[in-house]
């Protein structure tokens, strides 16, 4: 069956169109179209609903006449994310999910945006893909501008919360942090490719290459800690040893802020790859916790900070061989719609046939999995 999917939660607005065939346990794929506009939320320091909304409503029929230029055929259903999120930008996608419901008489699959970056992992934006056989149950790290959550999943479809965070998202402090050094938004990659460069120490300070990439990126000078000896920063790892599953990132943001007002010529880099470690540590430091008290053996981290190179390399370091890691692809760990699209392929089978009617399908910007 052919299922076109749409994805408006926060600033990103997508529309494919996948092939899907197989049941839950050996579902195969195939992309037929993919259509991602990417929004610019830079010049103001953060998304405001109200504008994402009016670029969501400008996008949509532009991505939908590009997917349906490229497949010709008709479709059998559409998936739609319908939280969490911003409620006014969920309401784009499901406002046109309902035109195209009724114009063409199939079914709506309400889906849930953080099921599809569960499932993002084993997708792939071009060409075909099907699931691999996975040893439940599995443990999924969700880290993205919103979210913060350690989800058990027993089987697909079955999830657990068994930790989140009681504030700041991960993006979200990464945001913050870089916001506070004057990165431009979203200021995550900008502070992470600060940290990754002056990990990367081994170079000399007096590297012009180097030095033209640390002020490319927002730097004031190149900082003292590529003069052979680590930064003397220490930031808080909040909630690391408390015996939940919780995270917390407003206590990192805090110290930056402090440290930021009490050294005023402090150094950019020095404070990103402080921050960088603070954040990664924490978040491995549950995930470990977790795969040992559910005795896991497949581990998935998704959402916007899986791109995370350093997060990335110290996962894998930290699962070791016996355990399965799933990460998306870069393309993938955004928001899109092909994620959306799998998961409600997946739902669409659960449901057999019993849909719920599309005008009753209603943005919840809270939606828990
Ligand atoms: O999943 P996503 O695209 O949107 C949400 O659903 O929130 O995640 C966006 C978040 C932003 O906070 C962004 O700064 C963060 O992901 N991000 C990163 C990196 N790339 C994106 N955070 C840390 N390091 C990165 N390389
Ligand atoms: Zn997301």
């Amino acid at each position: 069956m052919k299922i076109l999917s749409i994805e408006t939660s926060c600033d990103d607005t997508g529309i494919s169109i996948l092939e899907a065939k197989g049941g839950i346990k050996n579902a195969s794929f195939k992309v037929l179209a993919d259509s991602l506009a990417i929004q610019d939320h830079a010049q103001y320091g953060g998304v405001f609903p109200m504008m994402a909304k009016k670029e969501h409503i400008k996008n949509l029929p532009i991505l939908l006449n590009r997917v349906l230029k490229k497949t010709k055929s008709p479709v059998d259903a559409i998936a739609v994310t319908y939280g969490p999120g911003l409620e006014p930008c969920l309401w784009t996608g499901i406002v046109l999910a309902q035109e195209l419901s009724k114009k063409w008489n199939i079914p709506v699959i309400p889906t849930n945006h953080m099921e599809g970056h569960i499932l993002s992992v084993f997708a792939k934006n071009k060409g075909k893909f099907t699931f691999p056989k996975i040893d439940f149950p599995l443990l999924a790290l969700l880290v993205s501008g919103g979210h913060t959550e350690l989800v058990l999943v027993k089987d697909f479809g079955k999830y657990k919360i068994i930790g989140k965070t009681l504030d700041d998202a991960a993006g979200e402090a990464f945001d913050k942090g870089a916001r506070m050094m004057g990165l431009p938004y979203p200021g995550g990659p900008h502070l992470s490719k600060l940290a990754e460069i002056i990990r990367k120490r081994a170079l000399k300070s007096t590297d012009i290459f180097l030095t033209e990439k640390f002020l490319a990126l927002g730097a004031d000078a190149p900082p003292q800690s590529l003069q052979n000896h680590l930064p003397e920063i220490k930031f808080p790892r909040p909630m690391m040893h408390s015996k939940n599953f919780d995270f917390s990132f407003s206590g990192l943001k805090t110290a930056v802020l402090y440290y930021i007002r009490d050294n005023k010529k402090y150094d950019k880099a020095s404070v990103a790859l402080e921050f960088e470690n603070a954040v990664v540590e924490t978040l491995i430091h549950k995930t470990k916790k977790a795969i040992e008290k559910y005795k896991i053996r497949t581990v998935v981290v998704a959402g916007g900070v899986a791109v995370n190179k350093h997060l990335r390399k110290e996962m894998k370091k930290a699962v070791g061989k016996n355990i399965k890691l799933y990460v998306p692809t870069k393309e993938l760990s955004r928001d899109n719609s092909v994620m959306i699209g799998v998961a409600g392929y997946l739902n669409y089978l659960k449901l057999k046939g019993k849909f719920k009617k599309a005008s009753n399908i209603k943005a919840v910007g809270n939606l828990s999995l």
